[in-house]
């Protein structure tokens, strides 16, 4: 397999033969790789010359920092970038909870569930919000999304204002000391 499957560099598509060998389904559209993505996956293989398995996690974070998740297509492409089988990159996917399968809401809400924020409510703060937002059970990896893709809740870890807990964010902002009528007002600016 050529070293580098880009097909077309206006629009960096990849030919589906070059990033899916073995697809069950020729026809399925390939990812669109933005400019930039596969210099920047270059440079991180490039930091491991004995073995570009040790790339496979800095991939990952790439892929989903560029796509918001991993997708079955982003596997396989990391797989035949690093000259390995999609199972080995999907057992890191399915390992690590950093890594999502499905993507985010549109509102991306990050519950902290670490010790200062727990004792404080922040259990029963995420089943508010997920009750308030109408999402449904958390995948494997916490993520509940609602059926109409607008919110998705998670837990996270401390994300360092353990002081002001329970501490929560909303897209890139944060918020402290909320509580559940303040997680209304907060659902009401954001919907
Ligand atoms: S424990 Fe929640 S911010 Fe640290």
């Amino acid at each position: 397999m050529s070293a580098n499957p880009v097909v077309d560099p206006s629009t960096q598509t990849v030919s589906p033969a070059a990033v899916y060998p073995g697809a069950l389904d020729p026809t399925h559209a390939a990812p669109v790789l933005p400019t930039g993505f596969e210099a920047q996956a270059d440079e991180l293989v490039s930091h491991y010359p004995v073995s570009k398995r040790s790339a496979s996690l800095p991939l990952l974070h790439l892929w989903q920092e560029t796509f918001g998740y991993i997708s079955p297509e982003g596997i396989e492409w990391i797989a035949a970038r690093l000259g390995l089988q999609p199972i080995n990159i999907l057992e890191l996917v399915t390992f690590y909870p950093m890594f999502r399968q499905h993507p985010a809401g549109k509102i991306q809400i990050k519950v902290c569930r670490t010790l200062s924020c727990a004792m404080a409510g922040s259990y029963a703060l995420c089943d508010h919000l997920r009750e308030k937002c109408g999402v449904g059970e958390p995948d494997a990896h916490g993520l509940a999304l609602s059926p109409d893709g607008k919110y998705s809740v998670e837990f996270v870890e401390c994300i360092a204002s353990c002081g002001t807990a329970p501490v929560i964010m909303i897209d890139d902002d944060f918020h402290e000391n909320v509580t559940l009528p303040r997680a209304d007002e907060l659902l009401r600016q954001y919907s």
